[in-house]
């Protein structure tokens, strides 16, 4: 798919917030730092659409980016972000989980899982939400420039094999690099079809 346009469209503190919309939506989300803006900027070819951070933390709001005029990307604050205080966290938790369960317009969440390290716990108890709540999701495993490809591919089974303890089939997955481009083009034929569909 190509991409004609990107725009940066509202940033919502909360669901109500949110802007009114028939269009597919697809939002990104993962640990603080898994690269989910950098990805967002990749697929669009835009390096300042989204903005980063080589600090955690940096996406604090629902951010809408509107693409091609047909469909959104939705980039979401990072769960486990270890300095935010308890409170700060529960109300993104809230916001992310109000925005994740109610928004009727979601066609697919992207999970973002850092490729350097063996299955977490938290992302599989947040894998675990997911199917428990039925919100589609695939899984993408980024910053794959950094290790060596059988080390990419061994987390990715660590990960199956831990996931398949509370789910009997399987989710999409993707694996990209915001810095080669590396899986640009798969993700957004999956988007594509999922637009379409
Ligand atoms: P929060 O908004 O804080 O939750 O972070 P995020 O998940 O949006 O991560 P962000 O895109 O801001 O990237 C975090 C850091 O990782 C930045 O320093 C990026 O340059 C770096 N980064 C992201 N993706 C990649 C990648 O694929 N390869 C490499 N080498 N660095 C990456
Ligand atoms: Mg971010």
């Amino acid at each position: 798919m190509q991409i004609h346009s990107a725009q940066f469209e509202i940033s919502a503190p909360d669901l109500d917030s949110c802007p009114e919309s028939d269009l597919p939506e697809f939002a990104f989300i993962g640990r603080s730092n898994v690269g989910k803006s950098s990805l967002i900027n990749t697929l669009t070819n835009k390096h300042n659409l989204a903005m980063v951070s080589a600090k955690p933390g940096k996406t604090r709001l629902i951010n809408f980016f509107r693409i091609n005029q047909k469909w959104d990307l939705v980039d979401l604050p990072g769960y486990g972000y270890a300095k935010a205080s308890g409170q700060t966290r529960n109300k993104f938790n809230v916001m992310v989980s109000d925005y994740l369960v109610k928004r009727d317009n979601l066609s697919c969440v992207f999970v973002l899982i850092d490729c350097r390290h063996e299955a977490q716990k938290l992302d599989l108890e947040f894998t675990a939400w997911l199917i428990e709540y039925q919100i589609p999701f695939v899984l993408v495993f980024t910053k794959t420039d950094k290790v060596k490809p059988t080390i990419v591919q061994k987390h990715i089974d660590y990960f199956k094999k831990a996931m398949s303890e509370f789910c009997d089939g399987l989710p999409r997955i993707y694996t990209c690099s915001a810095k080669t481009g590396t899986g640009r083009k798969e993700i957004l034929q999956f988007i594509d079809q999922a637009v379409v569909n």
